[in-house]
């Protein structure tokens, strides 16, 4: 049985059909990338997972239970957790507060949640700065932040929404060895969107396409690279001439 299942999932908004009868699972401690162009509906798809949108229609199962427009709440507290592309850290909260949000899912005793949030935060890399306002964090940090408070809620299956956008080379591969410890160490069951394909193409064991709403490909990464529609859809000439200047040299 997969972990989790998208069945013929349909989102519009109004006239705009954001997703389209897109169905696809994930295993049990598989790392899943998604991938597609700006607008694709990826994250509209997290958030039809995650509870924040009713679906138009189709269904969503984790661990083989209905979770069809069960409230956010309740997705995570089942041990289904996301991050959110835009992370709006309230600013009046401190990393470890932060952090305390997700822990509270599993616990009454504030003691608790702390010792929880702290265990995570050193995972993280994140020690030493658990005082200090998200908001003033830079970028990579504030990235870490999201990823620790979904990750204090003790998930199963971890939804990430791009969280390398906007890092640079270094903090992207600090945060491979993140996810891989995640996947690896923690056992948590990775779906992670992203635009650096660097960062997907490396981490994933299988991804998924989606292009105007529309699953277009699923397979592995190598199959994912050549294959001609991802590419005229998505990855473009930059991706295909190193395709073909790899295939030269071999
Ligand atoms: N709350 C909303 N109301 C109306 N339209 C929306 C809403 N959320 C998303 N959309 C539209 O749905 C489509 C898919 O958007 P979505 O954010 O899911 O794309 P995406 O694949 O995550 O793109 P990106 O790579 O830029 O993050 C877009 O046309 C977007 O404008
Ligand atoms: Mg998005």
């Amino acid at each position: 049985m997969p972990i989790l299942e998208v069945q013929d999932l349909v989102k519009d908004f109004g006239g705009l059909r954001a997703n389209n009868h897109v169905s696809f699972s994930v295993e049990k401690g598989e790392l899943l990338g998604l991938i597609g162009p700006n607008g694709a509906g990826k994250s509209t798809l997290f958030n039809c997972i995650a509870g924040v949108y009713h679906v138009t229609s189709g269904k969503v199962f984790f661990e083989g239970q209905d979770i069809t427009n069960r409230r956010p709440y309740e997705v995570s507290r089942l041990g289904l957790a996301r991050t959110f592309q835009i992370f709006t850290a309230s600013g009046d909260l401190t990393v470890i507060e932060n952090v305390m949000v997700g822990s509270f899912l599993r616990t009454r005793s504030r003691k608790a949640a702390k010792n929880k949030a702290e265990e995570i935060l050193d995972f993280m890399g994140l020690s030493g700065q658990e005082d200090q306002w998200v908001s003033e964090l830079p970028v990579a940090a504030q990235k870490r932040v999201a990823m620790a408070t979904a990750l204090a809620t003790q998930p199963r299956v971890l939804l990430l929404d791009e969280v390398a956008a906007g890092l640079n080379p270094t903090e992207i591969e600090q945060t491979i060895n993140v996810i891989r410890q995640i996947h690896f160490d923690m056992g948590v069951t990775v779906v992670l969107i992203e635009h650096v394909m660097e960062l997907v193409m490396n981490l994933s064991q299988r991804v998924i396409v989606l292009d105007s709403g529309t699953l277009i490909a699923n397979g592995k990464p190598e199959n994912i690279r050549q294959n001609p529609e991802v590419i005229k859809a998505y990855l473009g000439e930059r991706y295909a001439a190193q395709i073909t200047s790899s295939g030269e040299s071999a």
